[in-house]
């Protein structure tokens, strides 16, 4: 690894304030153990996309229903592990997790980006993300996250995620997102193994890397929220993580694996694991600095954009894709898109940097933003340390911030065409 930058170095991101704490507490997962996570597929999800030839154009869940009713062994099993909630699942504690979600959606969010700065430049992981430029190309990259948003959001209503309800649907049908990108690639490489070799990099979506990836989702953001002085309670912590744990449940992660049972410190010590097991085949070229960039400047792009639409009419009306092109390519929308881009990167970096400390900075080779840049993000950071503490005092005025944050969320999904995203896949591999 390039930089003077171990692998321990870039794991301490996981680690959060006290590292030295959470390592006595819970060591390091064995790596015999990580190696045969990265050898365990989705079987049941395999299995049914192998009986059934769904495609790719099917609505998984009304195919799934049918083929589950007519008897299909492979449909039964696996509509039968989705529809049975498990004993554990407490839906209280779910309508609760919701809630602080909604409370802290704008922060939960960015934190979440700068985990995935970090979470893609494991070269593992890059192989199957590549494949079908899932966040790995500018244009793109905004509409992307905010999709991935919108699935969060999906789950985050009460009831969202009982069986058949609108959260519930869209994870399996991200589940089955997975299952064909998996199907192609194992395809694609029985014609042609240089395109991906599975004793080299694990099962493509293995149960590793969706554990990996879920903890960028919940407890990673949850312990720099706490690093960062956010209020964040125990009680908060436990429920975020036990909602958490069912979203893995139903995204396909076998629950003897997760360190969700366990609590925040054994996530942040699998997280630190992870890097480690993987540190070998973290890219030593200009990929996680690309990368990085890539992700910085196409959520700095999306934000100016959403502004440029935000100041016209289009953001008044319903507006076709089409017209919305024709504004952002009118050469002045251009000027102010380019400026508010460029001070957007900035804010975004400077957030990223504080989040991710010294030594991953110089290994991601984030430049310092300019003083302008770092007193907004300063101002952000501050809102976000004042709203948590308003939400937690008084409880009602933190239910007009989530609600607030709730409107703005659907003003941005409608805005950017994803609203009604279907979760079928668009991308297929290459
Ligand atoms: C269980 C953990 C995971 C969750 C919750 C998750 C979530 C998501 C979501 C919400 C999307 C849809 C985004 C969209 O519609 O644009 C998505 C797509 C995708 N995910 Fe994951 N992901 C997980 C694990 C992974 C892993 C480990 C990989 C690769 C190593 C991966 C690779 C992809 C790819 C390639 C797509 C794009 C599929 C397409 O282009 O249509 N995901 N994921």
């Amino acid at each position: 690894m390039s930089l003077d930058c171990h692998a321990s170095d870039i794991g301490a991101f996981w680690l959060g304030p006290d590292p030295h704490g959470v390592l006595a507490r819970f060591p390091p997962a064995p790596m015999v153990t990580l190696d045969k996570m990265r050898l365990i597929s989705d079987d049941v999800v395999d299995a049914y996309i192998a009986a059934s030839g769904i495609t790719i154009r099917d609505d998984a869940v009304e195919r799934l229903k049918s083929d589950a009713k007519s008897g299909m062994p492979e449909a039964v099993a696996l509509w039968e592990h989705l529809t049975t909630v498990p004993e554990w699942v407490d839906q209280d504690t779910i309508k609760r997790a919701q809630a602080f979600y909604w409370r802290n959606s704008d922060l939960l969010g960015i934190l979440q980006l700068t985990t995935l700065v970090l979470g893609t430049s494991f070269a593992k992981i890059q192989k199957v993300l590549f494949s079908t430029g899932y966040l790995t190309a500018e244009r793109s990259v905004f509409r992307r996250l905010i999709e991935t948003s919108a699935w969060v959001n999906s789950m985050m209503f009460e009831d969202a995620l009982l069986p058949e309800h609108q959260g519930w649907a869209t994870t399996v049908k991200v589940r089955f997102l997975h299952g064909h990108v998996r199907t192609r690639i194992r395809k694609m490489a029985v014609k042609n193994p240089q395109v991906y070799d599975e004793k080299e990099y694990g099962v493509p979506i293995n149960q590793e890397d969706m554990i990996h990836t879920i903890l960028d989702f919940c407890s990673g953001p949850l312990m720099k929220m706490r690093a960062m002085g956010q209020l964040v309670t125990a009680q908060n912590t436990d429920d975020y993580l036990h909602m958490w744990r069912y979203v893995s449940y139903l995204s396909g992660v076998r629950d003897e694996f997760t360190p969700l049972t366990r609590g925040i410190d054994c996530c942040a010590s699998f997280g630190y694991s992870f890097c480690l097991h993987n540190c070998v085949m973290t890219t030593t070229d200009e990929t996680p600095r690309k990368l990085a960039q890539v992700l910085l400047r196409g959520m700095a792009r999306g934000v100016a954009e959403l502004r440029a639409l935000e100041h016209t009419q289009a953001a008044k009306e319903p507006t076709s894709e089409a017209a919305k092109s024709r504004l952002l390519e009118d050469p002045k929308t251009q000027a102010s898109v380019q400026r508010v881009q460029t001070f957007a990167h900035g804010v975004l970096t400077d957030i990223a940097i504080r989040l991710i400390g010294p030594q991953c900075t110089a290994y991601l080779a984030l430049r310092r933003p300019t003083f302008g840049q770092r007193v907004a993000a300063s101002l952000l950071i501050g809102w976000w340390w004042v709203a948590s503490r308003i939400s937690y005092y008084a409880p009602w005025l933190g239910s007009l911030i989530a609600s607030v944050n709730r409107s703005r969320m659907a003003r941005i999904e409608s805005m950017t065409g994803v609203r009604m995203h279907k979760f079928d896949m668009k991308y297929e591999p290459k």
